[in-house]
């Protein structure tokens, strides 16, 4: 991750600079559009549409066109969430998450005497959880889809034969994480971390593993020819995950979590991802405050949403975790009431100290490298998904004969109650390992309507990071009346409770802002900024087209008709 941090700040700091004073609007498109990490996925999005194919169709060609053209993050050896909004207003969500392998336990990173084992969570082979996105595909093209898979994986498997082309971006990153690749798999490993700009790479294994899971179906990737030689990789590399964890496997169709925000109805992922009530508590405690007079990105606007971050981090520690375990208290967390005592200690004089926070009073019985795409159809169907294998290229481990990236998900569960993840987070009990349970996430894919009516489908990669740059991206809009594209380009800061600093994307926010928030007491970390997020959002303007907002910080486009 730091390695990343660090190459992407000089590009982050040319285009930002760029990009603040003029004013851009995104792709408009008519009807249909895909905005995604990678253009060759957004084309075949959209080509799926244009035989008259809908949304769940496209979502499934887009998900796995990622998985060849952007193998950093799209995948088949990871998870994922998705939410949907049908034209006819009916909404729901899918859990493809990675789960805990039935030989996980509780202490599996922990050394003898109870102390986190560095690296265990995220380098080894014990760091992969159990994939669940071709069980997400499959579960998309039975309930929704329109079209088989069989035709929908044919664009996908002709450009894993053709071959994607390296971007410069790509290429950096390649040369970033060329020697964790080989060290988890070989010199010789079939993915090929040499490539440079401009080449050609074709991925003859993977187009393989298509075929016969468009011959087969789901059973391929899950009991198959597939699953054999994908757990007889994993346990010569030291992973636990046997034929018996995949079979079981399934994905699961929940009720996404809604909230209003002023006249907004949002709807977003329930647990196992945070970020759907993260994102409620920080709007709800947001919403008392007049943002739009603050002024964007003024000192006084970011200290109210730090405050309200500070918080909900605080809570998603502590209750948050796979709702197929641990009781959540939904209902109360997202209560009026219970968020304006939340936020009763604010003073806008000065920082409130994450010491001083713990998560909220609340009574209830306890009964015990990412990638977002968005999509509209011609038919007014919105689907946001949230895919990833966690770190950039997951966990490294290539699987040659098959050729994907593996996971490293198991960091994202809180391996001790209080020890940081690799990013940053720290958990409890409710997040704890268990064989069989889904690991928290931050992943927010969100769809918003504005008077019943679709107004915005938006989501983001960046760990801890993408749930605040999911709304910053929607009050930009909202609040602020950016176009599409500003409001996915405009600047972003976070803060997550722990560790207690606001973070801010390099030399975006002037030295005011900063001596402002610093004589009240705020704690600036300027020095090692990150990119924060990677937003590919839709905004249905007022004559029903749509904007897409690509985001420059990736390779990121928008394609639509
Ligand atoms: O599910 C989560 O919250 C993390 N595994 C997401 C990882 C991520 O966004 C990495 N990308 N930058």
């Amino acid at each position: 991750m730091k390695k990343i941090t660090l190459l992407f700040i000089a590009i982050v700091t040319n285009c930002l600079a760029q990009n603040e004073a003029k004013h851009v609007t995104g792709l408009i498109a008519d009807k249909a559009m895909v905005v995604s990490a990678r253009e060759e996925a957004s084309k075949i999005g959209i080509e799926i549409m244009r035989k008259g194919g809908n949304a769940f169709d496209a979502m499934v060609a887009t998900e796995l066109a990622l998985a060849v053209a952007y193998p950093y993050a799209g995948n088949i050896g990871g998870g994922g969430f998705m939410v949907f909004r049908k034209a006819n207003g009916q909404a729901g969500c899918l859990d493809y998450r990675e789960m805990a392998p039935l030989a996980s336990t509780k202490t599996m990173f922990l050394d003898k005497d109870g102390k986190v084992i560095k690296g265990k969570s995220t380098e080894t082979a014990l760091a992969i959880g159990i994939p669940g996105t071709i069980a997400g595909m499959f579960a998309v093209n039975k309930k929704y889809g329109s079209m088989p898979m069989s035709e929908i994986l044919k664009p996908v498997i002709a450009l894993a034969e053709k071959g994607v082309i390296v971007t410069k971006k790509q290429e950096r990153t390649l040369i970033n994480y060329r020697d964790a690749i080989i060290k988890a798999n070989a010199e010789n490993s079939t993915f090929n971390t040499n490539s440079k700009e401009n080449d050609t790479v074709k991925y003859p294994a993977l187009a393989a593993t298509f075929k016969r899971i468009a011959k087969n179906g789901k059973d391929e990737f899950y009991k198959g020819q597939t699953a054999k030689t994908l757990v007889k990789y994993l346990q010569s590399k030291g992973a636990v995950i046997t034929m018996k964890d995949l079979a079981k496997y399934e994905a699961k169709w929940r009720t996404p979590l809604s909230f209003n925000y002023k006249d907004l109805k949002v709807i977003s992922m329930s647990p196992p991802s945070s970020g759907g009530i993260c994102l409620a508590q920080i709007m709800k405690m947001t919403a008392p405050f007049d943002l739009s007079v603050m002024g964007h990105n003024s000192a006084d606007a970011i200290q109210v949403i730090v405050e309200t971050e500070r918080r909900a981090y605080a809570d998603r520690s502590y209750f948050l975790g796979d709702p197929d375990f641990v009781k959540i208290p939904l209902k109360q967390l997202m209560d009026d009431d219970y968020l304006k005592q939340r936020m009763s200690s604010f003073d806008k004089n000065k920082a409130t100290l994450s010491s001083d926070i713990k998560e909220g009073n609340i009574k209830y019985n306890e009964s015990t490298e990412t990638t977002h795409y968005s999509i509209v159809d011609q038919y007014g169907n919105a689907i946001a998904a949230t895919t990833t294998i966690n770190d950039a290229y997951g966990s490294k481990y290539y699987c040659d004969e098959l050729g994907f990236f593996l996971n490293n998900e198991m960091d994202d569960f809180s391996v001790k109650p209080g020890e940081p993840n690799m990013f940053g987070l720290v958990g409890n009990e409710a997040n704890s390992i268990a064989p069989q349970k889904r690991m928290l996430s931050s992943m927010t894919p969100t769809i918003i309507e504005k008077k019943g009516k679709l107004f915005m489908v938006v989501g983001s990669p960046g760990g801890s990071t993408i749930i605040t740059s999911v709304l910053q991206t929607i009050l930009n809009v909202y609040e602020y009346k950016l176009s599409m594209q500003e409001a996915v380009n405009a600047p972003r800061f976070h803060h997550q409770w722990l560790p207690d600093v606001i973070t801010f994307e390099p030399n975006t926010f002037d030295t005011d802002t900063f001596e402002k928030l610093k004589n009240k007491g705020y704690i600036i970390n300027e020095k090692t900024t990150p990119v924060i997020g990677k937003v590919d959002a839709i905004l249905i303007l007022p004559n029903g087209k749509l904007e897409g907002g690509a985001d420059f910080r990736g390779d990121d486009k928008a394609s639509g008709f």
